[in-house]
């Protein structure tokens, strides 16, 4: 099915481009190339714990990192908790309201102070030898305080804070002081998905699962869709990922722009208004009986459609690319987050190191979604979201913690899941020379070229 299915060259620096009459500097024009080279990605990279060292000291210690969720933390006392490699965070909101993002480690003798996900404090008092802090960080006892000598106690006693920021309703920290102030980090990100309104969307499923291999592993095979064909055939007859638009842009950050609605040119039947097409139709309100036309014809009619049913989507629709209708653009925020975003919502995957071993991660998938109130609007259903959620945003789902394997991520992911173990295995053979990336991967191409910057000591 694969290979030689198109007929023509490609350009690798022209690209494919969404559409051919983007205006330029408009949100879907394309991006000038970037020539990150042509160079084999070396194995050890994925597994070498010396690599895994430093990578802590020098990238994650040294950039922005998404915590969590605003909303996760609405009344004094509220906090998440966000654990990343060897570090814990504790993300507050204070007496004042405030938000403070500190080390979740006591300064006593060093103990890790809160170990749930979420919840709600009085203060923070650690476990061990009783200390306390009130919830903005400030020491407020100390156990038998006469019995040392005052020395001992000299300096700061308050919980360690650590730089933070917010953006899209999202909680960003960063362990750098030199870093660029966040909304300079994230660049294009920021006004490219304005029009979503992060900001206001709900959670709606929250799941967290620790999978056997490298973080980088599992970031690789979201920045493409070069696999697609191979392991979710069963999406080609509704999604065309081949002709993507593939974005780079600085700090490490990309995009890919996938057209929905449109048959895959690998598609044994590239006429009739297939199954999933007529779904499509149906959701916008068209009639697949009465449509007429082909299935090449079926994006452009979802897109006219769902523009004019723009109540539905929330008082920005107006705002939307006609193919923002029906696509799924797909962001990337280096280091280690995607957007999967439409107008009704987002599918979020954050990918954590673990703490200590460079062959297992921790793989997020949050799902938001603009509250629907609107029984019509449906969430695409690579989402995963399951049958019978709350749509209305009037509860939060308690996160799940998933063992790879258990389903609960949605069917193409758990596709994912299934086959990055054997990426992750292959790495080590002494008969494999380094990866080999094609252009429909210049997304990974970008992201490491970003991560050997950091590495090499030429970022800030
Ligand atoms: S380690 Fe926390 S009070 Fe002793
Ligand atoms: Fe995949």
């Amino acid at each position: 099915m694969a290979g030689d299915c198109k007929a023509g060259s490609y350009d690798y620096r022209k690209g494919w481009l969404l559409n051919e009459k983007s205006v330029d500097g408009s949100f879907e024009a394309k991006a000038p190339y970037v020539d990150n080279g042509t160079g084999l990605v070396e194995p050890q990279r994925y597994f070498d714990p010396a690599f895994m060292r430093r990578e802590w000291s020098e990238l994650w210690t040294r950039t922005w990192l998404l915590a969590g969720r605003v909303s996760d933390i609405p009344e004094p006392g509220d906090f998440f908790r966000f654990n990343v490699g060897s570090e814990s965070f504790l993300v507050v909101r204070g007496t004042d309201r405030e938000i403070r993002v500190m080390y979740n480690v006591c300064q006593h003798r060093g103990a890790r102070l809160v170990a749930s996900d979420f919840g709600n404090l009085k203060e923070i008092r650690c476990r061990y030898h009783s200390w306390a802090w009130t919830v903005n960080g400030a020491i407020c006892d100390i156990t038998d305080r006469e019995t040392f000598r005052p020395e001992v106690l000299e300096g700061s006693l308050d919980l360690s804070k650590v730089r933070h920021d917010v953006w899209g309703g999202f909680v960003f920290l960063c362990m750098d002081e030199k870093a660029p102030p966040l909304a300079e980090f994230l660049g294009v990100l920021e006004p490219h998905l304005a029009v979503y309104r992060l900001e206001d969307m709900v959670t709606v499923k929250d799941v967290e699962v620790e999978w056997p291999a490298n973080w980088k592993t599992v970031v690789d095979a979201f920045l493409e869709s070069y696999h697609v064909h191979a392991i979710h055939p069963e999406i080609l007859p509704f999604y065309d990922d081949y002709h993507q638009q593939w974005d780079l842009y600085e700090h490490g950050m990309s995009r890919m722009l996938m057209k929905f609605g449109a048959v895959s040119p690998r598609h044994e039947d590239q006429d009739s208004v297939n199954d999933f097409l007529a779904g499509m139709l149906a959701e916008v309100g068209i009639d697949p009986e009465g449509f007429g036309k082909a299935a090449g014809d079926v994006r452009e009619a979802v897109q006219k459609a769902k523009m004019k049913l723009s109540d539905r989507l929330g008082p920005t629709a107006g705002d939307y690319a006609l193919n923002q209708m029906t696509d799924d653009w797909a962001y990337f925020a280096f280091p280690n987050v995607t957007f999967n975003i439409h107008p009704e919502g987002a599918l979020v995957q954050r990918f954590r190191p673990h703490e200590s071993d460079p062959e297992k991660m921790i793989y997020d998938v949050t799902v938001l979604i603009h509250p629907i109130r609107d029984p019509a609007i449906q969430i695409p259903a690579y989402m995963g979201v399951e049958e019978g959620t709350d749509c209305t945003g009037s509860t939060r789902p308690q996160r799940r913690y998933l063992t790879r394997g258990d389903g609960g991520v949605g069917p193409v992911l758990e596709q994912d899941g299934r086959m990055i173990p054997f990426v992750q295995a292959g790495m080590h053979s002494r008969g494999f020379r380094g990866a080999r990336l094609s252009e429909q991967e210049q997304r990974v191409r970008h992201f490491h070229r970003e991560i050997d910057r950091y590495l090499d000591g030429e970022k800030w």
